[in-house]
């Protein structure tokens, strides 16, 4: 598919299809990441992809986390967003869930996570190219600590995540803000 053309089909899907996903397209979707630019070529990604009991147990540790902060105090503090309940119901409805981790480095932060955000959408772009559907996920961060335990890599830090599976849905373009609006041709 044409490059523009996927840039404008991609959406965020949250209902998905009960069809797995095999290992090649999703080998293929990662690879796409790996290609990516990244600051200084450092490619502080590393990708751990779950299915089945251990990818629900990432959601029920988010399910677990929002209930909690249904204490007002408690989620006063963690400041938990509303939206972590609805996205790890996504999780467990998608066959696929990729962790996507750095290895901590308090030098590089800011450059390390643009470059997990090159990786990451260049895996959305390749999804959206093979017809997968995609849902890239920051809510999981709650959980973040819990998470790199479950997995056996408490040495790195979680940055984000990305369902994936087949649509079930075909959801109309989201809105975004005018051209006119964010652009400035300075004279
Ligand atoms: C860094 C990042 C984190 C996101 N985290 C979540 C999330 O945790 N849960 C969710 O449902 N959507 C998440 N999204 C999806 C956004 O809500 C979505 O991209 C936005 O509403 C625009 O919709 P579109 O992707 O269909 O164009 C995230 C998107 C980005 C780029």
């Amino acid at each position: 598919m044409e490059t523009k053309k996927v840039i404008e089909k991609r959406r965020s899907i949250r209902s998905f299809k009960d069809e797995d996903v095999s290992n090649e397209v999703i080998e293929d979707i990662i690879n796409c990441g790996r290609l990516a630019p990244s600051a200084k070529n450092r490619q502080n990604w590393y990708f751990i992809v779950l299915r089945n009991t251990i990818k629900d147990k990432v959601a029920d540790l988010m399910l677990e986390c929002a209930n909690n902060n249904d204490e007002a105090e408690e989620r006063k503090k963690l400041k938990t967003p509303s939206s972590v309940k609805p996205t790890a119901n996504v999780i467990k409805q998608a066959p696929i869930l990729v962790l996507i981790f750095r290895e901590k480095d308090d030098n590089w932060i800011v450059g390390d996570n643009l470059s997990i955000g090159a990786c990451v959408e260049n895996m959305c772009l390749r999804a959206t190219d093979l017809e997968i559907g995609s849902l890239w996920i920051r809510d999981i961060v709650y959980v973040a600590e819990d998470v790199a335990k479950l997995v056996g890599h408490e040495n790195m830090e979680l940055n984000c995540a990305v369902s994936f599976g087949i649509a079930n849905q075909n959801p109309k373009q989201r809105p975004r803000k005018e051209l006119k609006d964010i652009v400035e041709w300075y004279k």
